[in-house]
């Protein structure tokens, strides 16, 4: 479905809970959010509604997110049906990878390839500090593990945060040089609970890039493949097996080329990720309507998704988006 500003919506980002095994510094605070309660979750068979419904106005593409979306229970199962649904041709995954090596091989048997997991620093001490908990070594063994069983692309999401893994930048890069992974530097977002506590720590991404370009010669890589870009700017050290990606909604918005709705794990329909304007699906879901009634209010998000957001470093701003992160999915 192509919207008022030309833009061909094709990707739905369900985020399947709010819940989460690590509570990251700058997604939420200490006490971890309140979760949504049980009831308000959509239920499986809820989202496999909707994305059925949604392929017939063009969605082909779906990533499961959460919070963690391992911790829901049922959940490989939940991927395969979803693979399954006629019309979708992709189904990845974003992950913080604690649940990693266990879950691989039932990810890689129920379909799913294509995978981003979440790392924000390669100290172990610095990442149980930023995750309030997580220990690095399960993460990097589950990397391993869906790399030795082939899932590719394999993505490293690294949220760039001033006076904290801006030491890490190369470090980061290199991880890029042996292993075909694409390290993806991420600019922190003013949202939810825990923007205030992201004040001032924001890097942005032309920083990292200078750092990185000081070090190594790096070619660049947009365009020059047959797949969408998505919103990364993307590069490769020379003769490196991997890619450096550059996510930077802050200093540089994307958004006319944003592709993507998202359902949120209470059942909303979001058309931007920072802008805080939901349809309730859950409602409608739930008070019988018809899949014709659904399929529209599909389409209306699509019709008011906004031109663009005006988050920006400036801290006016930081007010923009009050929800969540775990709830709203990356
Ligand atoms: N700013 C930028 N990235 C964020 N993520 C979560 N909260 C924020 C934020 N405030 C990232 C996670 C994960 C992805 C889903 O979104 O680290 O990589
Ligand atoms: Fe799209 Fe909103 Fe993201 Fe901008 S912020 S890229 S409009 S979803």
């Amino acid at each position: 479905m192509i919207d008022r500003y030309n833009r061909d919506i094709n990707y739905l980002r369900v985020s399947v809970t709010d819940r989460c095994n690590l509570r990251c510094q700058y997604c939420m605070p200490k006490e971890g959010v309140s979760s949504v309660g049980h009831h308000d979750i959509l239920r499986y068979e809820e989202i496999e509604r909707i994305v059925a419904i949604a392929t017939h106005i063009g969605i082909t593409k779906v990533r499961i997110t959460g919070g963690e979306p391992l911790v829901r229970r049922g959940i490989v199962d939940f991927i395969r049906g979803i693979g399954d649904i006629e019309g979708i041709s992709d189904i990845s995954l974003t992950t913080n990878g604690i649940l990693l090596s266990s879950y691989a091989e039932a990810l890689h048997n129920a379909g799913i390839r294509r995978i981003n997991v979440s790392l924000d620093s390669l100290n172990a001490e610095k990442y149980r500090e930023i995750t309030r908990g997580g220990e690095l070594n399960t993460v990097l063994r589950g990397i391993e593990e869906v790399y030795s069983l082939g899932f590719s692309p394999i993505k490293i999401n690294v949220v760039a945060i001033k006076d904290f893994n801006d030491d890490e930048i190369l470090d980061f890069a290199s991880l890029t040089i042996d292993r075909p992974y694409e390290v993806r530097f991420i600019e922190l977002m003013p949202l939810g609970k825990a923007s205030t506590l992201n004040l001032g720590r924001h890097l942005s991404n032309k920083i990292v890039l200078e750092r990185i370009g000081a070090a190594h010669r790096l070619e660049t890589l947009n365009g020059k493949r047959n797949v969408t870009d998505g919103p990364a700017r993307r590069y490769r050290i020379e003769g490196a097996a991997g890619e450096i990606g550059f996510i930077s909604p802050v200093s540089s918005h994307f958004c006319q080329s944003c592709n993507r709705l998202r359902l949120t794990a209470d059942g909303h329909l979001r058309s931007c990720l920072l802008l805080d304007e939901e349809i309730d699906l859950r409602g409608h879901l739930r008070s019988g309507c018809s899949d014709a009634d659904l399929e529209q209010l599909i389409l209306s998000a699509i019709a008011n998704k906004p031109m663009g957001h005006d988050v920006n470093c400036d801290e006016v701003h930081v007010k923009k988006c009050v929800k969540d992160m775990s709830s709203i999915g990356g």
